[in-house]
């Protein structure tokens, strides 16, 4: 124990359990080491330990550090967390001056450290998983750049777009997604250690050199708050909830656009599986997964947003809640992302169902369009094509196959060249506006996309 001096009795074994955070805290092994090493050298230039003590607690780090990399160190049944785990160890491999390790620290503001340092990384990691993802999209959207569907609206079929502008709509929620986390990462690189407890470490640390050579952008500002807020870790587990909810949108459109009714795309037997009672099936479980993460998600945040709130004062215990739904939600989108990125890339896109999908109806804008080009106001435009559209449904036909006679009864300002509206295609390309879904403008987003991917690597 590092706090036994002023104890008689001991920790109930229970209460041990309860109390210790080794099993999640471990992952932070490296972070911890790292950051050990560079206290060991801010306290020698404070002159608080000598220099040659200085090397040695960092050779000695330097083995602990080698046994986690190599798997091979042993936690003791005493290590109450990584912290512990790490001190205790160095001690037996460096002797007393081990115990110099700690001083003007506490691990209010290690574990605070720690989870910073590894969370920008694991931000990264996500990062490049999300280019991942992003690049499957825009392969995709370049093999299809042409291919016609519907656009839904409501699950009702809307106007004709292409199935590339609707790839490259996740494309850029995805790239809203990497800014946030390249921004929470900015807000993560700040460094708690030398805020020790609460109020600061009672030794002349040179934090903005330590801050510096752990690759913090700043040393926090006060002590109080560093070793008190996790709003980084609820940030980022916003970021991964948001990240979660996308990606359950795409997923639920395509779990749609693969049932035997629509019939748009069907999934490689790489991301499907099947039933163990119907021989037939073969199920979309991935994108399932995808979509129910999602809930589980954003679970983990309102998980730690509750833990946060009405927290009393600097560090209470309560924090060390905090590290699970991280790990959990990184863990979590560190293998969804990837398997989303595939199953997109390998799915089989059935054009002409998609294209036989796109019915007249779907031009209904196109002849208002048509209509206030001949002089009407577009609600008067947009009543007359209701009569058009109810005329047709009434006779069961489409909205194209009324004859001339029929549309001028309902207005004069047809004429006979409504019949180049009813084209999927010229519809389509009419929005070749900035956004738009006409194949030039979604061209110039893939163009915008693919620059954008290639200075992210
Ligand atoms: N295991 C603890 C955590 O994760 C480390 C900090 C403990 N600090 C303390 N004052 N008991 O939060």
């Amino acid at each position: 124990m590092l706090w036994g001096g002023r104890f008689e009795g001991k920790l109930d074994p229970l209460a041990m359990q309860l109390n210790a955070s080794l099993a999640v805290d471990k992952r932070l092994w490296d972070a911890d080491i790292r950051g050990s090493v560079a206290w060991a050298r801010a306290l020698a230039r404070a002159q608080v330990v000598s220099a040659g003590e200085a090397e040695e607690l960092c050779a000695g780090l330097q083995k602990v550090w080698a046994e986690f990399n190599a798997g091979e160190f042993v936690f003791a049944p005493g290590d109450e967390d990584i912290h512990t785990a790490v001190e205790r160890r160095l001690s037996e491999i460096a002797g007393a001056v081990g115990g110099k390790l700690h001083t003007g620290r506490s691990r209010n503001d290690q574990v605070a450290t720690d989870f910073r340092l590894w969370m920008m990384e694991a931000i990264d990691q996500l990062l490049l998983r999300g280019v991942g993802l992003q690049a499957a999209l825009v392969g995709k959207a370049e093999s299809e750049l042409e291919t016609v569907l519907p656009g839904y609206t409501h699950t009702q079929r809307a106007q004709p777009i292409l199935f590339s502008h609707w790839l490259m709509s996740h494309f850029w929620a995805l790239q809203r997604d990497r800014e946030r986390l390249a921004q929470t990462r900015q807000r993560a690189s700040v460094m708690p250690l030398g805020s020790a407890a609460l109020a600061g470490t009672g030794f002349a640390i040179d934090r903005q050199w330590l801050a510096d050579s752990l690759g913090f952008a700043a040393a926090s500002p006060n002590s109080h708050d560093a070793v008190a807020d996790r709003d980084f870790a609820a940030e980022l587990l916003f970021d991964c909830a948001l990240i979660g909810s996308h990606l359950s949108r795409l997923a639920d459109a395509l779990i749609l656009y693969s049932t035997a009714e629509f019939g748009f795309v069907e999934m490689s037997d790489a991301y499907s599986t099947g039933s163990s009672i119907m021989p037939q099936k073969k199920n979309p479980d991935m994108l399932e997964l995808a979509r129910g993460k999602a809930g589980t998600l954003i679970g983990l945040l309102t998980g730690l947003l509750a833990v946060m709130k009405g927290l009393p004062s600097a560090y209470d215990k309560d924090l060390q809640e905090d590290k699970a739904p991280v790990f959990a939600a990184f863990d979590t989108l560190a293998v969804l992302l990837p398997v989303v990125a595939g199953t997109v890339a390998t799915m089989v896109v059935n054009r002409e169902r998609m294209r036989a999908a796109v019915d007249a109806s779907l031009l209904a804008t196109e002849v208002a369009d048509y209509l206030v080009r001949k002089g009407l106001p577009f609600r008067q435009a947009h009543g007359v094509v209701g009569k058009m559209v109810r005329r047709a449904l009434e006779r069961g036909i489409g909205i194209d196959d009324l004859i001339m006679g029929e549309l001028r009864e309902i207005s004069g300002a047809f004429e006979e060249d409504v019949r180049d509206v009813f084209e999927a295609a010229k519809a389509v390309a009419a929005r070749n506006v900035i956004g738009g879904a006409a194949p030039e403008s979604v061209r110039d987003q893939i163009a915008a996309a693919r620059s954008l991917l290639g200075s992210s690597k």
